[in-house]
């Protein structure tokens, strides 16, 4: 079976008047006139309980969109249960008809389900179409195929034979399950994490964050319609340390795919360590973690390109991107001009609901987060040594709505230059335009994350100097391009330093974490 390589599924634009918007927006009319019971979905069974999550839009959070069924311990030890049964024949099937289930998959959401995951990402998680569209829709997809065709490679790669000897190498899946621990930002990252290991092989147990059920249950919809068996992907919402405590006692744990924020990670890590001597195997861990996203420019850089990035990389999707840039070094020569574009760009942005297709700013996803962000603007409003100069407001009466808010401090250390916020605030410090390399040094120090980051430069040799100087500070770096948006098969994407074990997704990289390789030798 050879399967072509795949093409990057292309990005609807969603014009107003569009078939792709009116379709969308039919769908999101469907989605919001009824209440939705969404179960767990363990081995056969869709399980309900009495113990209901309510699931809103971010942006209306009094609208009920429906109820997910929460679980406990037992639930957990279920799904675990489940997924080991159903490794027997999942393990064993020939590659390829693992892989017809997520090409299927990947052809259901670019036609019929393109709306509806859009629709229930939008409303679930507030992210406008365009913002839904290149997550939900083509990067999903692209992970799926994409994945196919590196397992295909992965197989090619073989050892050398000689004479009398065959030599093979064998992918097999890991010996036990995988926990797939996801979060909300992404329903792409949120669904190719099981997906991933399932298609080698492995079985996995699948807990999203709360405040992405909604369209991960889209994703379970199509998963079973694509023909996935039973049992191979279990999706429990249970609380995060009761399900912790059960998988990671169990002997037959055989590795987390997380991508979530730097603290859960480690506290996981430590908790594996502690129970190592339980397990059959050494489990993999793969995490994918938080960022403190730079951007730096050059006295050679051309003030527009840097203000498109910074408003773009800073705002899209409320800066909860875990590649957004958050915190900017802006050289003194041309930092008036890219003020000037900046604050132009930002008057035009509006904010306000998902259904609102002109809206580029929509909610923050709850009111945790709310909190968290507001409380930094707000202890910036009281703090003599910055500056707001955009923004600054935020109301959670309807919605959990943040202004775009840039931060100008004079101390480079400025909590906001470290500390991830996850929200719409940018930090700027301008620096002497003489002062570059001492610069690189502090964008290189200032932080204990390494995700992504961006240089804007017209000059060669600068270019270069900044390559060298932060070829640790960031796992995806940009050269005159925002920090945001990587593309499967393009930017495979992870960061290294606190950001991750930049076992980057959607590439050969990752998907070799989740075999079991063993070497045969015949000699005949
Ligand atoms: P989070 O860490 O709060 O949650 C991630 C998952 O872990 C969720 O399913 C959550 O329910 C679960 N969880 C939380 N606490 C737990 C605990 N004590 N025990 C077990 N499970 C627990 O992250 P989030 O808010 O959903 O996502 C935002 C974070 O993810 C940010 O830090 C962002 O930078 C990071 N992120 C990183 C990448 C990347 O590729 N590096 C991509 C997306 C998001
Ligand atoms: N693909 C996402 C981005 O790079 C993670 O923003």
């Amino acid at each position: 079976y050879q399967v072509p390589l795949p093409q990057n599924e292309p990005v609807l634009n969603y014009a107003p008047g569009s078939n792709e918007t009116i379709n969308v927006k039919k769908a999101i009319e469907e989605l919001r006139s009824r209440t939705v019971e969404v179960p767990m979905y363990i081995g056969n069974d869709e399980v309900f309980t009495n113990k209901k999550i309510k699931l809103s839009p971010p942006h209306d959070h009094q609208h009920v969109l429906g109820y997910a069924s929460e679980g406990d311990a037992s639930h957990v030890s279920a799904a675990i249960d489940a997924a080991l049964e159903a490794r027997k024949n999942w393990a064993n099937l020939p590659w390829n008809e693992r892989a017809a289930v997520f090409l299927k998959a990947a052809d259901l959401l670019a036609g019929p389900y393109r709306a509806k995951i859009n629709a229930a990402t939008m409303l679930g998680q507030s992210k406008n179409a365009f913002q839904a569209e290149i997550d939900a829709a083509c990067e999903l997809i692209d992970f799926l195929r994409f994945n196919v065709a590196f397992y295909q490679e992965i197989m090619a790669e073989q050892p050398l034979s000689s004479k009398g000897v065959w030599n093979k190498l064998e992918y097999r899946p890991l010996e036990g399950f995988v926990f797939a621990l996801t979060p909300f930002n992404f329903t792409a990252i949120a669904g190719n994490l099981p997906a991933s290991a399932a298609l080698m092989g492995n079985v996995c147990v699948w807990k999203p964050a709360y405040t992405q059920i909604y369209s991960a249950n889209v994703i379970m919809e199509v998963f079973k319609l694509a023909g996935l068996p039973d049992g191979v992907i279990n999706m429990i919402y249970v609380d995060g340390p009761v399900t912790g405590e059960v998988v990671f006692n169990h002997a037959d744990f055989a590795g987390i795919h997380f991508t979530g924020s730097t603290g859960v990670f480690q506290n996981i890590w430590k908790t594996i360590g502690g129970n190592i001597h339980k397990y059959k195997s050494y489990p993999r861990i793969v995490g994918e973690t938080g960022g403190k996203d730079f951007v730096i420019a050059h006295k050679s850089a051309d003030a527009k390109a840097v203000a498109v990035g910074l408003v773009r990389g800073a705002f899209e999707y409320q800066g909860q991107k875990c590649s957004a840039a958050s915190r900017a070094y802006i050289p003194s020569n041309i930092w008036e001009d890219v003020k000037k574009y900046m604050l132009a760009d930002l008057r035009e942005i509006k904010m306000g609901p998902t259904e609102d297709f002109s809206n580029f700013i929509n909610a923050v996803i709850d009111e945790k987060a709310f909190d968290k962000i507001s409380g930094y603007i707000s202890a910036a409003k009281n703090d003599p040594n910055v500056e707001i100069i955009a923004g600054g407001g935020f109301d959670k009466s309807v919605g959990y709505f943040i202004e775009p808010t840039v931060i100008l401090t004079r101390d480079p250390k400025y909590k906001t230059m470290c500390e991830e916020i996850f929200g719409p605030v940018l930090s700027i410090y301008v620096y002497d335009e003489n002062a570059w390399v001492e610069t690189l040094e502090l964008v290189n120090t200032t932080s204990p994350y390494a995700l992504t980051g961006a240089v804007f430069s017209q000059d060669r040799y600068a270019i270069d100097q900044a390559t060298k100087a932060l070829e640790n500070a960031a796992g995806n770096f940009y050269i005159n391009d925002k920090p945001t948006g990587a593309v499967v098969g393009q930017q495979p994407f992870g960061g290294a330093r606190a950001s991750g074990t930049n076992d980057k997704a959607g590439s050969k990289l990752n998907l070799l974490r989740w075999v079991n390789a063993r070497t045969i030798k015949e000699t005949f």
